[in-house]
Formats: C-alpha cells, structure tokens, sequence
C-alpha cells in the first residue's frame, strides 16, 4: 500500500466517539476517502429494534453518497478489537468497487486489506 492513510484512521478514531451502542457496548468508527481526496465519517448506531441498528461503515457510506461520491480509494475501521466490516457492509462497500481496507485497535495494530480480499467474487448481476 502506497500511502499511509494516517488522517484517515484518526478520522475513524475520532468517528468512534460518537458510536450510540448501549446495547452491545461495542464502538465502532468508519473514515470513507473518496477518490477526490474527502473524508466521510460514521459510527455504529444502534437501536433497541436490534437488526434496525446500522455499522459504522454504512454510516459513513451513506454520508459520502449523500454529498455525491461514488468512488473510493479507502476505508478505515476502529474498534477495540480492530474487527473486519460485517458481510452486509462488504457488499454494501462493494456496490461501489474495490478499495482499500484498513482497521484499526485500541493497540493501534493495523492490518491492510481490499474489499476485494474481503469479498471474492461478490454478488453483481452484469
Ligand atoms: N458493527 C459495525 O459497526 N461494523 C462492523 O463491521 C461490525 C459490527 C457494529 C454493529 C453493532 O452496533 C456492534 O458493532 C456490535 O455488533
């Protein structure tokens, strides 16, 4: 991986703090790098509906196609225990190519993965 993404996973960092997780007391924070150099943020927000919650990673996906992106470069994901994004959000990522996948713990250990490792031959119908 060329680059470091250093503003990216403090983004994340950052992001986690806003997590609403009363129920699993599980934070996460996502940082989206569209290919135009922004980053989009979200966390995970639960409800007391469990399968309403959403991850934090379709938060911050919502946030960036809410503001018109569609291409990404990166991802990067904090959580104490530096988890990989759930199935539903690999193919919600996805739906918009390949891209790197960073996640983060609270040790600050680092793994570097794609999408694409993460999914192999995702669901598309074309
Ligand atoms: N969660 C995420 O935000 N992202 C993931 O990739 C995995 C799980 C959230 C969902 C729920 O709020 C909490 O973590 C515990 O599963």
């Amino acid at each position: 991986m060329a680059e470091s993404f250093n503003d990216l996973i403090e983004a994340a960092i950052i992001a986690t703090k806003n997590s609403y997780s009363p129920y699993s007391h599980f934070s996460v924070g996502a940082a989206l790098l569209s290919r135009d150099g922004k980053i989009y943020t979200g966390c995970n927000v639960e409800s007391v509906s469990f399968p309403v919650g959403i991850c934090a990673e379709q938060s911050a996906l919502a946030a960036a196609v809410n503001d018109g992106k569609r291409k990404f470069t990166a991802i990067a994901i904090y959580s104490d225990s530096g988890v990989t994004p759930c199935g539903k959000c690999r193919q919600a990522l996805a739906e918009f190519g390949d891209m790197w996948v960073i996640t983060i713990d609270s040790k600050g250990v680092k793994k570097d993965l794609t999408l694409s490792k993460l999914l192999p031959d995702a669901f598309n119908k074309i």
